[in-house]
């Protein structure tokens, strides 16, 4: 691992050899000695294809994370793949990397409405039925984590997307067959498995909300033409986060922190400092569990652009860095090439994440780590 006082010795150094070396460290990866000095869980969501098939994604994994998050394969599809039959080796070998690595890990996700197995979605439920089905699922998942790897998968995203854009309920199974009850109960049995895990609500509330949706009806994105909005309550579905979170604490619902998920589309993102702050008022935590920073697909090579997602990614860490209650920053792809967008955006939208498609560092990682190693 690369030490950051070899990185900090070489910052702000204006020798073009000395130039040249730093853009060799952060190549292979530079930013977690400075994040674990600053108090940062920094990391990103992993796929283990990726770490077999590709040796600089598992480079940069090890050097640049003190936190990963399964991008996929602690999904019900994945790891609950029939009624009776649970398959952890998948996400068994993403946290065991992870344990040597001395990284934690981010138990992602416990309640969806996507990635569900055919077995659950494909047939009718009485109540108490399902609800069992969810009680054995988080008793079993988050049991099997606490008892094989304790300690290193310590927060768990409980319940995912609930809420539209609008601030109603998200319909899904778990709504329509639980009803409204499903988050209290998805949280209260995930404290019974595990007392000391810190639990999330996540969901998105930025730019994505809105100009995913006009993508995917095709329409053009211009980056940076919406302005990022920053107060909670101009947000409904932030406010109804808000209700819902306020609601859950005055049930004795056990919840510690609201993830924002951060698919900022554009270079211009909100204030979340601002849009997050209410989480302080009401004592709980905040976390960007799934940053990344989207520009249009054929525009990737645009300086311009490049030199404003970095100062997106800086400006979104930052408001991070300086919250009291915010310790958590997960990016949701290492590279371009493992990153979702491409295909969730129906090839309208790329170049999202802080690594270009061969891995070579954009301007951005630079930034990150002279943001890290300033705030240490
Ligand atoms: C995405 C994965 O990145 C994709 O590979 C998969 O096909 C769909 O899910 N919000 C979430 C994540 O909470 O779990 C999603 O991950 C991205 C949106």
């Amino acid at each position: 691992m690369i030490g950051a006082m070899r990185c900090r010795s070489l910052l702000g150094s204006t020798s073009l050899l000395v130039i040249a070396l730093v853009i060799a460290l952060v190549a292979s990866g530079c930013l977690r000695a400075p994040a674990t000095e600053a108090g940062l869980q920094f990391g990103y969501a992993i796929d283990p294809n990726w770490l077999a098939d590709e040796p600089r994604y598992g480079e940069i994994v090890s050097a640049d994370a003190n936190i990963v998050t399964p991008e996929n394969y602690m999904k019900w599809e994945r790891i609950h793949p029939e009624p009776d039959t649970y398959d952890f080796a998948v996400a068994d070998s993403i946290v065991a990397r992870a344990s040597e690595e001395g990284q934690a890990v981010r138990g992602h996700v416990l309640v969806w409405h996507r990635q569900l197995p055919a077995w659950l979605t494909e047939r009718e439920w009485r109540r108490g039925e399902l609800i069992r089905v969810l009680r054995d699922h988080i008793h079993t998942v988050v049991g099997h984590y606490r008892d094989e790897f304790p300690d290193v998968v310590r927060h768990w995203d409980v319940v995912n997307e609930a809420l539209m854009p609008d601030g109603s309920r998200r319909s899904s199974i778990w709504q329509e067959v639980i009803g409204d009850n499903y988050v209290d109960l998805a949280f209260r049995f995930a404290r019974q498995a595990d007392p000391d895990a810190v639990l999330f609500y996540n969901d998105f509330y930025d730019d994505f909300g809105v100009r995913f949706e006009a993508v995917s009806e095709g329409m053009t994105v211009v980056p940076g033409a919406t302005a990022g909005r920053s107060d909670c309550a101009e947000v409904p579905k932030c406010a109804a986060t808000r209700d819902l979170v306020a609601g859950m604490l005055a049930r004795h619902v056990p919840i510690d922190g609201v993830g924002f998920q951060g698919h900022i589309t554009g270079t211009n993102p909100a204030d979340y400092d601002h849009l997050a702050r209410w989480t302080q008022d009401l004592g709980v935590e905040w976390a960007v569990t799934e940053l990344d920073i989207s520009l249009p697909a054929d525009q990737g090579d645009d300086p311009a652009l490049l030199a404003a997602q970095a100062e997106a990614y800086v400006s979104v860490t930052e408001d991070c860095l300086d919250a009291p209650n915010c310790d958590t920053v997960v990016l949701w792809s290492v590279g371009d090439a493992d990153s979702w967008i491409p295909s969730a955006s129906g090839g309208v939208l790329g170049h999202a994440a802080l690594y270009e498609e061969d891995y070579t560092p954009k301007a951005a990682v630079l930034e990150m780590l002279t943001l890290l190693e300033g705030a240490g």
